[in-house]
């Protein structure tokens, strides 16, 4: 079976490990398309013991010879992307490394980020509202913008005389948003047109047209990598909402934002952390408030990479893993992170909610009635074993593999790539 064309996906809430997963693969890739979100996200991919973080560019950009697109489902933070690009040592053209931003991706202007703080301020603050714990990066913003479609796009950044139109319409509104709803001094459009100018100079190199650079290598036979951020539960259709990003984080979001037709992918690869994180607010029915969620958070180094914020910590939950392989269409698990739960005297599994006494395997689709669950958990053996050095499935200690057959057997999906460690060396791959 060929798998030249393939969707890599976050399967929980988030901060699975994608860039680490992403970056193995990537070796075998031609193209890799990042197609939602925005500098919200945060890939880190370490690489002979030198650790790089990526908000907005494809964990791609590592290798030599790729094209990597910044697909036009992302809304992109021109700051950011200068400076992850200015950060690149040695620069993408000396590899060979193409990047291709899309035209029709939306701009982060600075006032999104500042609606995303007091906007998130604002719902913390008052008795009805509820904090989602957003990023701060302006995506929320942004996002409503773009649907509102008066948001800018990458393209118009080029375009002097439609950015100025565009730019004054947006002050205008903001400037009164600020003002009168949250007292906050308006905007200045001098300042932020002349920024904008200097944005555009700076990428008008890389802006491109994506869907025809994606089509062709398809058409080429090249491998494609759709590289997810976030994650199924964190999307704005499928997630946890009101608690979630504001993209679509599940496979389907590809063809949209990343301009490949449905029909053109070979599969689907969903990354499962071997427990459970989430960072904001919402609800997470395996979280643990104890020592378990403690250690986890230790040993994992469950820290935000964006934020810096610890992360939410519990053990796997197998009733939302189902629900993320069926809203996507998992045809193989990369299950990441199988180190951190060595040691442990015990491990548990969450095979089923309760709710008012009656169980159900099923994932239900309202975050307030996910509210109300209780986690029922099967236990497991765990494995004393620094498993940081395996290499094959085989040399796993028995507890491990049974762990592993229990995901499988639960969710019918195989486990094709096992991460035992943080580099790029520490991956077993199983028929993958
Ligand atoms: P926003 O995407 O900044 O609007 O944040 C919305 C929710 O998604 C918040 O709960 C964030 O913590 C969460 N979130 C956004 N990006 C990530 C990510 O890359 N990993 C994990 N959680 C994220």
């Amino acid at each position: 079976m060929k798998n030249d064309v393939q969707a890599l996906i976050g399967a929980q809430w988030g901060d699975e490990g994608k860039g680490r997963v992403v970056d193995v693969l990537a070796r075998e890739a031609d193209v890799v398309v990042r197609y939602q979100g925005g500098a919200n996200a945060g890939h880190t991919v370490i690489v002979g013991g030198k650790k790089h973080v990526f908000h907005l560019l494809p964990s791609g950009m590592l290798y030599p010879n790729r094209l990597c697109v910044v697909g036009n489902g992302v809304v992109l933070d021109p700051e950011q992307f200068i400076s992850e690009v200015n950060g690149l040592d040695p620069a993408p053209e000396k590899i060979g490394t193409r990047l291709v931003v899309s035209g029709g991706a939306h701009v982060v202007m600075p006032y999104h980020k500042r609606l995303d703080v007091l906007s998130e301020q604002a719902r913390a603050a008052k008795p009805h509202g509820s904090a989602i714990g957003t990023t701060g990066r302006g995506i929320g913003s942004c996002y409503v913008d773009k649907y509102n479609r008066i948001g800018i796009r990458v393209e118009d950044l080029v375009r002097p005389e439609i950015l100025e139109n565009k730019l004054r319409m947006n002050v205008e509104e903001k400037s009164l948003i600020l003002e009168k709803i949250y007292g906050e001094p308006g905007l200045n459009f001098g300042e932020l047109y002349e920024k904008a100018l200097g944005w555009g100079r700076f990428m008008a190199p890389y802006i491109g047209d994506s869907s025809i650079e994606i089509d062709s290598a398809a058409k080429n036979g090249k491998k494609i990598l759709f590289e997810g951020a976030q994650g199924t539960l964190l999307d704005v259709d499928h997630g946890t909402y009101p608690f979630v990003t504001s993209s679509s984080c599940v496979s389907g979001g590809c063809c949209t934002g990343g301009t490949l037709s449905p029909g053109r992918f070979d599969r689907v690869i969903g990354v499962v952390k071997a427990y459970c994180t989430r960072v904001g607010e919402g609800p997470f029915p395996t979280e643990d408030h104890g020592v378990i969620g403690e250690r986890l958070r230790e040993k994992g180094d469950e820290y935000g990479v964006t934020t810096g914020r610890p992360r939410r910590c519990g053990w796997l939950d197998i009733v939302a893993l189902n629900y993320a392989a069926r809203i996507n269409g998992l045809g193989v698990i990369a299950l990441t992170k199988l180190d951190v739960l060595s040691g442990f005297d015990e491990l548990k599994v969450c095979t089923e909610y309760e709710t008012d006494g009656r169980r159900s395997d099923v994932f239900p689709n309202s975050a307030y009635v996910l509210e109300g669950v209780a986690p029922v958990y099967e236990s497991f053996p765990s494995w004393r074993e620094d498993i940081s050095k395996c290499r094959t499935f085989d040399e796993l200690p028995a507890a491990a593999r049974d762990y592993i057959g229990f995901i499988e057997k639960s969710t019918g999906v195989p486990v094709g790539l096992i991460g035992v460690g943080p580099g790029r060396e520490d991956t077993i791959f199983r028929n993958f």
